[in-house]
């Protein structure tokens, strides 16, 4: 690397001790933010350690279970308090490159100087990695006290101070053989043939809907990891916006994340003006001077082009930044190295984070929700419906609220309407977001569970015939109302915004991917309809695993059973389950009669 000149370095201190000042700041608060600051640590405190970690334990046992019925269910918290809970915990958290061998025991000793451990873990990622949460936030500055900030000759080091540490054996080659590999928490998504083997295994396709939630889910670590980035993140815009948080949204903390999936975060600056509300009595009004320009827009870009600036320049770990300012909903994407997530990081995007806390309330109101979700996205990901780059295919997001619909759409209905949910909701709930109503009610202990007990089997067969069959050419898909409605636009794929109305989140969807997405649909209906009638030996793919095979219409025992030609063959069936469910309720083999339309 070249070095930099002089005068650009004199810049880069100059910015940095604007960030230490900044940093700084952050701990003048007011006295009110002070209070409840010392409120916090007190019960921090008087709780670790492991509250979050005993809690998550608790809820895991709950949400790993995807069992039909939902009327045993335990307390939940709601997604502001897990989301609060884990910001702090990931405050008090640092991570470390470690040498690849190393002996945990002398590690944990070594950093215990610092304060007590509250957990921690190792993973691999192009190098070990450790991930320790320190009971007490002073640690994490006791251990920045005695770090230094690595010199080499040929290159020149930003003496930037975070909270990402690279741990070095002082006399390698003296070290005690002892030191041996430790044991790594794995990040990423099991092998397809690992998944198949796991599939096949299962006892009835419900167990398959379940293990595929179970190997799939985003894990205990993972998450944390997650929220480490995101304050990791934090620390570098506080440079700027002194009292900014950097909150993760989306699919990393819906309940609906995969693992491998990317790590949407918002740079969220309204605390900044909550301080100030505080302070506001008495004759007189405070205002800071401030630079105006003509639009929020305008504003939004102005600073993430800063930040994303400052995230290439000084962000250590974050690589391959791009700044994509000009999108509908502006963004700087980047790498962040050392966790390999790869982030979207946005600013004013609250509602973004109010659909991320409708689905977390959607996916534990009842454990059927997840474990049909996560199954529809894998399915939709192998077929190549989605994909991680921008197109004219349907998102995560939008299979998602189709999977919600569907579930409102069942007798008894599996979730309720997004308007049931609003009349539920008291005053603290209220919240209307750039004059848009996203009220709802957050707890979830206020909404009565369903007395559905379809099985998953049921529900996917079910949902591919639903979708197999829907007039997309006429009706809109509407969570708020949980009916089908006129389409007020010719897109051929209307899913309403739940709280932009007036938008479609399908809009990018073009008539050929949707025609894919309702040809597949129905071939999987298929599939699962015959396997009702021939239930597979265990050594061949069966239930969920014929249809998570690259290609449906590729799976042998499907090739062997195609007589007449697909498109004859799918409409004869549809047919005949058609009437033989208006007909009869119970089929031939006395199985319950699947419906083809609720
Ligand atoms: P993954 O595919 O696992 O990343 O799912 P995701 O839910 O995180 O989707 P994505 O990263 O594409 O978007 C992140 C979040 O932005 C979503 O969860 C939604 O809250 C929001 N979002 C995405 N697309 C739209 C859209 O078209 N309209 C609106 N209003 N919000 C969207
Ligand atoms: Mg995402």
């Amino acid at each position: 690397m070249r070095r930099r000149p002089a005068t650009s370095r004199l810049g880069v201190s100059a910015a940095l001790t604007m960030a230490a000042r900044g940093v700084g700041l952050l701990t003048r608060l007011s006295l009110g933010a002070q209070r409840s600051q010392v409120q916090r640590a007190l019960r921090r405190l008087l709780s670790c350690p492991g509250t979050v970690a005993a809690d998550l334990r608790r809820e895991e046992q709950f949400s790993g279970s995807a069992e039909t019925g939902s009327e045993d269910r335990i307390p939940k918290k709601r997604f502001s308090e897990v989301q609060e809970e884990r910001r702090e915990q990931a405050q008090r958290t640092v991570l470390i490159h470690c040498p690849n061998k190393i002996s945990e025991k002398k590690f944990l000793q070594y950093l215990s100087q610092h304060g007590p451990i509250n957990s921690h873990f190792f993973y691999e990622s192009f190098g070990l990695y450790a991930v320790v949460e320190f009971c007490q936030k002073e640690s994490v500055a006791s251990l920045q006290s005695v770090t230094r900030t690595p010199s080499r000759d040929t290159e020149a080091a930003i003496p930037f101070r975070s909270r990402y540490f690279s741990l070095k054996l002082r006399n390698p080659s003296s070290q005690p053989l002892e030191q041996s590999r430790v044991q790594c928490s794995n990040q990423s998504s099991p092998s397809s043939k690992r998944l198949f083997e796991l599939l096949c295994c299962a006892e009835s396709v419900d167990d398959q809907l379940t293990a595929l939630l179970k190997t799939f889910q985003l894990t205990e670590e993972n998450t944390k990891l997650r929220y480490l980035t995101c304050s990791l993140i934090e620390d570098i815009a506080a440079a700027y916006f002194p009292g900014c948080a950097v909150r993760p949204f989306g699919s990393s903390v819906n309940s609906f994340g995969k693992l491998g999936c990317d790590l949407d975060m918002f740079l969220d600056l309204d605390e900044i003006g909550s301080f100030s509300a505080q302070k506001a009595s008495g004759n007189f009004l405070m205002e800071f001077q401030v630079k105006n320009v003509p639009s929020e827009r305008i504003v939004t870009q102005k600073i993430l082009s800063v930040i994303g600036e400052c995230l290439d320049h000084f962000g250590p770990g974050c690589v391959g930044v791009q700044k994509i300012l000009n999108a509908r909903c502006p963004l700087v994407r980047f790498s962040h190295q050392a966790s390999g997530f790869q982030c979207d990081l946005t600013t004013n995007n609250r509602i973004a984070l109010k659909s991320s806390e409708l689905l977390y309330l959607y996916g534990a109101l009842d454990s059927r929700v997840r474990a049909l979700v996560f199954s529809i996205r894998c399915w939709a990901r192998v077929h190549s419906l989605t994909s991680s780059i921008p197109g004219a295919w349907i998102t995560n997001f939008s299979l998602t609220m189709m999977v919600i619909f569907f579930l409102q759409r069942r007798s008894p209905p599996i979730l309720p309407t997004l308007d049931s949910l609003k009349s539920l909701a008291d005053a603290e709930d209220k919240c209307i977001i750039e004059g848009h109503n996203c009220t709802f009610v957050r707890d979830l202990n206020k909404i009565k569970p369903s007395g559905n007990t379809e099985s998953l089997e049921l529900l996917l067969k079910e949902f591919f015939e639903y979708f197999g069959n829907f007039a997309f050419n006429k009706n809109s898909i509407n969570i708020r109302q949980g009916r089908e409605q006129n389409k007020p636009e010719s897109s051929p794929l209307h899913i309403q915004n739940p709280f932009e109305t007036s938008l479609n989140i399908s809009k990018n969807v073009s008539q050929s991917q949707l025609q894919k997405f309702v040809e597949l649909a129905r071939e999987s209906a298929w599939i699962l309809h015959q396997e009702v009638k021939e239930r597979q030996s265990s050594n061949q793919p069966w239930g969920l695993a014929t249809l998570l095979l690259p290609s449906v219409a590729n799976n042998k025992s499907f090739v062997k059973k195609r007589k007449k030609p697909a498109s004859e063959r799918i409409k004869n069936l549809l047919e005949s389950i058609k009437s033989s469910s208006t007909e009869h309720p119970t089929d031939t083999n006395g199985k319950r009669a699947v419906n083809t339309q609720a």
